[in-house]
């Protein structure tokens, strides 16, 4: 396969404008300069100046990042927050400039990016799928022949005559993926943003994701926090760790990295003083997956250093990012030891349909959140009851509760 991305030591410089002393001066700030200077002077003898806070900072979104995308494959980038990605995303699409290095893109992107871009706010639906086409290459014509499955897929019909700026996020975002995912770019570039759709509509997405790259052969980019979403559609990734490249390799091995030494990945807000030092799941049964007939444990080691009265919970996500369950530690165990423990917390197999889990996790206390991971651990449940569904009707719903049917 040709090489249709090739990203060569790119660097995203920002400066960073720290605000100064207020301008004027009052009495009250002469006289408490003054005594502080003072006690400067008492601590520091020789030192002549006050300790001066830069004006402006250099600080680099991304540093030295080199990688090359092959047409055809699908990529989730992946990283904490603040790591990059979206920076990445932006100088891929051409809205903003790298300060170093430089990238190499043969044929057409079609970003969706964070709400906001890419849409004229003043324009109808229908009017930015003109422009959206106009500005990707395409005849009128050509964008005709693709308008109805842009709106069929969106679902926003009603709406088309009515300027985006009074859609809701949700309807904005469904029309901007149908929009970027049925004009027939060589790379489809997608940051995210399908979180403000709702489950199906998701779901929906990353199947077209899917066709895009399988049936077509187009390339895509994809930017998640969901692990789920990212292993299912993705064949390779990328982790972004502090602007620089971590891991660049197949999507199994880069969500096993990810998701198994998140405590080298830098986090905000992350002072390592109470904290994961391991989670995985226990199952009774041989498979790479749990069946209905296995019992399944999540243990989970923590390293706590210092007690306040912490509490340590769990969510479960399903594939398409919904939260389906939470559990907090001081719901059943009223003690969090000092040291490194191992807590076991029984997974509620029975209740969950087939398909990719992931567990979210947090320590905290009253004051504040110590360790907080989006992606813990992943699973996969499949049990055997598919062949009760036929033609879309079975099991619906998110979990499957054993509800008890009885001959009266
Ligand atoms: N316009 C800007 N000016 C200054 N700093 C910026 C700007 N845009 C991004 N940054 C900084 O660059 C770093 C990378 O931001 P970026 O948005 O690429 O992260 P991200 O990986 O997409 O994070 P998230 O998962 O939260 O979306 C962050 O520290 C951010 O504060
Ligand atoms: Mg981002």
């Amino acid at each position: 396969m040709s090489t249709i991305i090739s990203v060569e030591n790119l660097g995203k410089k920002y400066t960073l404008h720290h605000q100064q002393r207020e301008s004027y001066t009052a009495l009250r700030d002469v006289i408490s300069n003054g005594v502080a200077a003072f006690g400067r002077k008492l601590l520091h003898p020789f030192s002549t100046s006050r300790p001066q806070v830069p004006e402006q900072e250099d600080f680099w979104a991304l540093k030295d990042v080199s990688f090359e995308v092959k047409q055809g494959d699908r990529i989730g980038i992946i990283g904490r927050n603040g790591a990059g990605k979206s920076t990445l995303l932006k100088i891929l699409s051409r809205i903003t400039e790298p300060t170093t290095g430089r990238v190499k893109i043969k044929g057409r992107v079609a970003s969706l990016l964070e709400v906001g871009t890419g849409f004229h706010a003043e324009l109808t639906g229908r009017e930015n799928i003109f422009l959206n086409g106009a500005i990707l290459g395409m005849g009128r014509a050509e964008i005709k022949k693709k308008f109805d499955e842009i709106v069929d897929f969106a679902e926003i019909e009603k709406f088309l005559d009515t300027p985006v700026k009074r859609y809701s996020s949700g309807m904005y975002v469904r029309l901007a993926f149908a929009v970027a995912a049925h004009l027939e770019p060589e790379i489809l570039v997608v940051d995210e943003v399908l979180a403000v759709g709702d489950a199906q509509f998701q779901k929906k997405c990353l199947g077209k994701m899917e066709d895009v790259s399988a049936k077509e052969g187009r390339t895509v980019l994809f930017v998640s926090h969901n692990m789920g979403a990212v292993k299912s559609l993705c064949n390779r990734g990328v982790i972004l760790n502090n602007g620089a490249v971590r891991l660049d390799s197949d999507i199994d091995s880069v969500i096993n990295l990810y998701v198994n030494s998140e405590n080298s990945f830098d986090s905000a807000g992350n002072d390592n003083i109470n904290c994961f030092e391991n989670v995985g799941i226990i199952a009774s049964g041989k498979n790479s997956f749990i069946t209905n007939n296995d019992n399944a444990s999540l243990a989970v080691r923590i390293n706590v250093k210092q007690n306040r009265n912490l509490n340590c919970g769990i969510t479960i996500y399903n594939s398409v990012g919904i939260p389906l369950l939470s559990s907090c530690m001081l719901d059943t165990y009223d003690v969090i030891n000092i040291g490194i423990s191992e807590y076991l917390l029984e997974l509620p197999i029975q209740i969950l349909h087939s398909g990719n889990y992931r567990v979210e996790g947090a320590i905290w206390d009253d004051f504040q959140v110590y360790d907080q991971r989006e992606c813990l651990c992943t699973f996969d449940v499949l049990r055997d009851d598919s062949k009760l569904e036929i033609n879309g009707v079975g099991y619906k719903g998110y979990l499957k509760l054993p509800f008890k049917w009885s001959n009266q």
